[in-house]
């Protein structure tokens, strides 16, 4: 997709942003706290119902207005998404449209510093990564995501208070789940090849994925999630919790066949995660046909500046629509001289 116009009101620190013309590579340029990230985060909620930073209206909307508006054309289409207190609406071409058929419809993928998490951090900062690049190329997946959490919310609550009744949850767990896990593992067996590739073009050595589910996989995985539940009803009676199941479930990388997150230096872990999120883009695209937008926010400022022009190469040869950021033009002195270049200075 690509970005052509973008309209934003009242959101963030912004009462009123128009910009009418874009180029495939976009740098925005600006002091800290100019508004970058906050027009990035406005590009991202044409795609995602969440921003990259916060879900939460008042956050987002411009001082004390009362909600904001944000409006986009990609590719001819138009996308809007107004909220207020009493109104939430989001639409495409002036119809309605459902969040998850958005996000797929208008992929948009956000690159951040705090990707090194990815290597580094805990499952769940992993779970989170698999879950939004999955529901970026699958509508289905954010329904199965919400029914599972629901079940589990409700399981775990009752486990808490009312123990006989927990296991009335358990049908809805396991169908959510089951097709939860058997996306998941679709989609990791897509992705280790192309980090593999990737990390191996970026950096000297090797990198691999394991998926590490949490009960034994058998062929039929509602039937394996339904023992692991039935075997460990005791334990999960005794913790007050739901032991197994996707929830629980990790994803291990590993730089020269050893875990990223205990022996990986700084580096490493930071090539491995643009692996990730490069290798996530590969996906998306391959599965819908359509090229998502990049948001790199301030990501290639923490490169080792040897290494941020091949990194920014690798990613610009996707073909997709780029923006970037940083606080000086110089910045981007990594970006070939022929390339055409779209700087909007967010200083004035
Ligand atoms: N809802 C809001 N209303 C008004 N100003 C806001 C709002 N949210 C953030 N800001 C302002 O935006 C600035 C941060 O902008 P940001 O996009 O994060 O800067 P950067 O260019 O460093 O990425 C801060 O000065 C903050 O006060
Ligand atoms: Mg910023």
């Amino acid at each position: 997709m690509f970005l052509e116009d973008l309209k934003l009101i009242n959101f963030r620190s912004f009462p009123e942003l128009r910009i009418k013309s874009f180029n495939k590579i976009n740098c925005l340029i600006g002091e800290n706290g100019a508004g970058k990230t906050n027009f990035m985060e406005g590009v991202y909620l044409l795609s995602s119902n969440r921003g990259f930073r916060t879900g939460d209206r008042k956050e987002l909307t411009y001082r004390n207005a009362e909600g904001f508006f944000i409006q986009g054309s990609f590719d001819g289409d138009m996308i809007a998404r107004t909220i207020t207190e009493k109104k939430k609406q989001l639409t495409l071409n002036e119809e309605a449209i459902p969040a998850n058929k958005l996000r797929v419809y208008n992929p948009i993928v956000a690159f951040s510093p705090n990707d090194i998490f990815l290597a580094t951090g805990s499952s769940d900062t992993r779970r989170r990564f698999f879950d939004a690049a999955i529901a970026l190329r699958d509508h289905e997946y954010s329904d199965y995501l919400a029914t599972y959490e629901r079940a589990l919310r409700q399981r775990n609550a009752s486990l808490k208070k009312d123990p006989k009744h927990a296991n009335l949850w358990n049908e809805a767990l396991i169908t959510s789940g089951a097709k939860i896990i058997e996306k998941r593992l679709a989609f990791v067996k897509l992705l280790i090849p192309k980090v593999q590739t990737l990390y191996a073009e970026l950096a000297k050595g090797s990198a691999n994925l394991k998926y590490f589910n949490n009960f034994k996989l058998t062929q039929n995985i509602e039937e394996g999630l339904k023992k692991a539940l039935k075997d460990s009803s005791s334990d999960d009676l005794r913790r007050k919790h739901t032991t197994k199941g996707p929830h629980r479930d990790d994803i291990t990388i590993l730089i020269n066949d050893l875990p990223a997150a205990k022996s990986g230096s700084q580096g490493q872990n930071r090539t491995l995660s643009f692996a990730l999120k490069i290798g996530s883009v590969e996906i998306i695209e391959e599965t819908l046909g359509r090229k998502p937008i990049l948001l790199v926010d301030d990501a290639l400022l923490e490169v080792d500046p040897s290494k941020r022009k091949r990194i920014f190469d690798k990613i610009n040869s996707l073909g997709v629509q780029l923006f970037l950021t940083a606080t000086t033009k110089e910045f981007f002195s990594f970006i070939d001289k022929q390339e055409e270049v779209n700087y909007i200075d967010f200083d004035l």
